[in-house]
């Protein structure tokens, strides 16, 4: 199906100057107005709190789309001066953000375009509900057109913060103008899921409890805290990785079929999944935090020798978690979730370990090992699934191996687009299907609750390692080991 394509919009980013929109989304939104995505005539408006003028803000803006080498330097310079525009909002009164409603009327009137805008909250969550109410109180959450509201990630730090910014959010904004980002939902594995389970009669039939032994979901990153210790140190890996990111991708692995491919069907399923999941207590969870190690052969910091982080931190920078999900569908089988940073390596992967045969009569030959059957799905690096499965190894003597069967996307599609280009497109459409709603966030709030509440122990890892021993005999007590490769 072909969507109509989107209509010209003024795009306001507030935290213009800030990393976010330098080197993620201002590179996506030059390759989208280069493609044609982002309709022609569409204008982008930078806010910050520096009080610079355009010029200042192109300046900046094309030194980042160097840097980020999207194109050579006529054509950015070319996009920045005929797109690009700043108002500084210097703080959060009623006077700032009437001067940003009469600067966004005065650019719409000026280049003739019909009032439709996007605002883009790419912000720390503290400055989200002064930005709101100061959206709201200049009366800019409608427009002559369409007003739709991006809000980044982190969406609140628990149940009762997330209420609290949903109730501001919709004393404005009608829940459909909003587009809560979690960019993981912009990977293309990520919504492949769905076809890969709801269009493929052979894999779903087998994706249940009645087949399925047990779950796997890991998002490992090699990365360390960067220069990120201000937010961090806030944060940890269980609000910045787990409660938004692994948590959608276990939602679409478990989900059941939609009634309709429309936004509100799909996202009702994957709400379900969050309620059938069983209380999942501090003793189902180990948290832990990376001393110094090798990474790649070379030698990294330990996290509270980082830069910004307190000598005595207790962040983690890992989390293993264990649950199960009660329903028809999944009842008994245990979900491990595991994220970390600082581990061997970047790879994002769910695996579903197949049930053993009922009777195995191949286990008569000392050399055979059991391995069950794995779907492993690999949503990054190197997109794609992988069968593991058992053969025969040719000869007269009955031996059996296991082999891989392996479909990478870059194979056969060549590179993928950036999840932010797809999500971007999405907003510019009116397409929330991949945005995650209201209900949703304060289920997903509600999990992590009793852990936010009295968080288990911290244990520690050398940088360099899979994680700490406890997250091992974590997920040993109800039968499973982590897959390393
Ligand atoms: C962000 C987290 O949401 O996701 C970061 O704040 C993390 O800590 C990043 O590094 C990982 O994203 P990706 O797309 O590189 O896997």
């Amino acid at each position: 199906m072909v969507s109509p394509p989107p209509q010209r919009h003024l795009f306001v980013v507030f935290g213009a100057t800030g990393d976010l929109m330098q080197r993620k989304i201002l590179p996506v939104l030059f390759q989208l107005r280069a493609s044609g995505k982002m309709p022609e005539g569409s204008l982008v408006l930078g806010v910050a709190r520096r009080p610079i003028d355009d010029a200042t803000f192109r300046a900046l803006a094309r030194s980042s789309l160097e840097s980020a080498k999207v194109a050579d330097a006529a054509r950015v310079q070319a996009f920045c001066d005929a797109s690009l525009f700043y108002q500084s909002v210097p703080d959060e009164t009623a006077p700032s953000f009437a001067a940003l409603r009469a600067r966004i009327e005065a650019i719409e009137r000026e280049h003739g375009l019909p009032g439709n805008r996007i605002f883009y909250l790419a912000l720390p969550l503290d400055a989200f509900a002064p930005t709101l109410t100061g959206l709201g109180v200049a009366g800019l959450h409608t427009a002559p057109g369409w007003t739709r509201v991006v809000i980044e990630k982190p969406f609140g730090r628990d149940l009762a913060s997330a209420e609290a910014l949903n109730r501001l959010v919709h004393q404005y904004f009608d829940e459909k103008q909003v587009y809560r980002i979690d960019h993981y939902l912009g990977k293309e594995t990520v919504q492949d899921l769905l076809v890969f389970r709801f269009a493929n009669m052979f894999i779903e039939s087998l994706w249940s409890r009645e087949r399925i032994d047990e779950v796997e979901i890991t998002v490992a990153e090699s990365l360390g805290v960067e220069a990120r210790a201000q937010y961090y140190e806030s944060a940890g890996a269980l609000r910045d990785m787990i409660q938004n990111h692994a948590t959608q991708i276990l939602t679409l692995v478990a989900m059941e079929p939609p009634a309709t491919r429309d936004e509100d069907s799909i996202r009702n399923e994957k709400v379900k999944v969050l309620q059938s999941v069983v209380r999942i207590a501090p003793g189902d969870v180990v948290r832990a935090q990376y001393t110094a190690g090798k990474l790649s052969g070379a030698s990294v910091a330990g996290y509270r020798q980082e830069p910004g982080v307190a000598a005595q931190s207790d962040t983690e920078t890992f989390v293993a978690l264990r649950l199960k999900i009660a329903n028809w569908r999944w009842q008994d089988v245990p979900f491990f979730l595991r994220t970390g940073k600082r581990l061997p390596a970047k790879a994002t992967r769910v695996v579903l370990t197949f049930k053993a045969p009922p009777v195995s009569f191949f286990q008569t030959s000392e050399e055979y090992e059991a391995n069950p059957d794995r779907i492993s799905i690999l949503i990054q690096p190197d997109e794609g699934f992988e069968l593991a499965f058992e053969v025969k190894v040719p000869g007269r003597e009955l031996r059996v191996q296991t082999h891989r069967m392996v479909f990478h996307y870059r194979d056969v599609f060549g590179e993928l687009p950036d999840g932010y280009e797809t999500l971007l497109v999405d907003v510019m459409l009116g397409d929330p299907t991949l945005f995650v709603r209201a209900d949703e966030v304060e289920e997903s709030w509600r999990l992590y609750e009793p852990l936010l509440r009295s968080p288990p122990r911290l244990s520690f890892y050398p940088a360099g390692s899979w994680g700490p021993a406890e997250a091992e005999s974590l997920v040993r007590e109800w039968g499973h080991r982590w897959y390393t490769e």
